[in-house]
């Protein structure tokens, strides 16, 4: 997407051909930096300090980290190792695991002399994969916008979103947001309910930055408002990503998207959910009972960061010394929560028989 005129992925090739530069979001939206990656280590540590952070750009990201790692040692056991550490950076979005099967696919049956080639060939397709999925998740998710606008005589069309769906989540265009910047793209009067998103506040921080930059007209709430704006007919429809979703159309995404979707429910709002193909997981059938949950240090609930005074990031103390906390950093909406799920190839009901559909060739259990 454009940052002031200029078009940006998330993630991308320096000009030497084998190392990567990400966009640094723990800075955002304060200051805009860029960070080299050069070693497998590099690439781990950015995906668990969440320098990149989103299921498909964390996908990608261990995808490249593959080919850091191989250009030191393309042996058997280095590639194993190399796999092994960056499936242990956070146990939540499947595309982490999607996008290293997908590599080994390509990579274990290569001689190591030529694993480093092929590695960076198939990174490169992950990604140029991933932007035309999910500009695809833009195409088949406008019409909903555009349904909901014609409802209303083609008033405004207000959405709620939870966490950052964007292209910042992605290589580009993002999932849940990509129906909304095709909707403004194409003219449409739309507007933005941007849940701060605690602890981390990717909304606030990420989500705000990233519309604000397309012109796409929003305000920021917090988490807890969401609710009283459903109940007051100020949300037309929610539409939110998903780090991973089972086979029966269980959705885990960023914690507190399970209370919006009962609100959701509760009030009549559509609740939709954008998601490429690589983030379902069809080896589950109960999201609730066996989606992993990744639980976080409880400095992200105690202490918050922004930009102080002097113009510097900083992080305060929320909470007593003593105090202790909890930081679950996602939650399950069962299927029948859900009214649909926006993927590349269509949009379908949030069950095993909705995705089968668009998804034939899927595994069978
Ligand atoms: O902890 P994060 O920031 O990686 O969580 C991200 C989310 O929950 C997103 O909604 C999800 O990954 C979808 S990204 C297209």
């Amino acid at each position: 997407m454009k940052i002031d005129g200029r078009h940006y992925r998330t993630i991308w090739l320096e000009s030497d051909g084998w190392a990567v530069r990400i966009i640094d979001q723990t800075r955002l939206p304060h200051a805009f930096e860029t960070l080299r990656l050069e070693s497998l280590e590099d690439s781990a540590h950015a995906i668990r300090a969440m320098q990149v952070r989103g299921a498909p750009l964390i996908g990608a990201t261990a995808a490249y980290g593959l080919c850091l790692a191989l250009r030191a040692d393309a042996s058997d056991a280095a590639l194993d190792d190399a796999r092994a550490i960056l499936l242990a950076t956070r146990p939540t979005a499947v595309d982490l695991r999607w996008a290293l099967e997908d590599m080994a696919g390509c990579l274990d049956r290569l001689p190591p002399g030529e694993r480093v080639a092929a590695a960076y060939a198939r990174a490169a397709a992950i990604c140029e994969e991933s932007v035309a999925t999910c500009e695809a998740i833009g195409a088949h998710g406008l019409p909903l916008i555009e349904a909901a606008a014609e409802t209303k005589g083609g008033a405004r069309v207000n959405v709620l979103t939870h966490c950052n769906a964007g292209w910042l989540a992605t290589v580009d265009w993002g999932t849940a947001l990509a129906p909304i910047y095709k909707a403004h793209d194409a003219g449409l009067d739309i507007h933005v309910w941007v849940d701060e998103t605690r602890p981390r506040n990717q909304g606030a921080a990420l989500t705000a930055w990233e519309l604000g930059r397309h012109g796409v007209a929003h305000t920021v709430i917090v988490d807890n408002a969401g609710g009283h704006l459903m109940q007051h007919g100020l949300v037309d429809l929610c539409i939110t990503g998903t780090d991973r979703t089972a086979a029966s159309g269980d959705v885990c995404n960023k914690i507190g998207t399970y209370l919006k979707a009962l609100a959701a429910h509760d009030n009549g709002v559509p609740f939709y959910v954008g998601l490429p193909h690589t983030t379902i997981d069809w080896t589950i059938e109960d999201g609730v009972r066996d989606i992993p949950i990744e639980e976080r240090g409880p400095e992200e609930v105690t202490e918050i960061r922004g930009r102080g005074a002097g113009g510097t990031l900083a992080s305060v103390v929320l909470t007593p010394a003593d105090s202790p906390a909890a930081n679950y950093a996602f939650d399950v909406t069962p299927a029948r929560l859900v009214t649909g799920l926006i993927t590349e190839r269509g949009v379908c009901e949030a069950s095993r028989a909705g995705l089968r559909g668009l998804y034939p060739e899927s595994p069978r259990r």
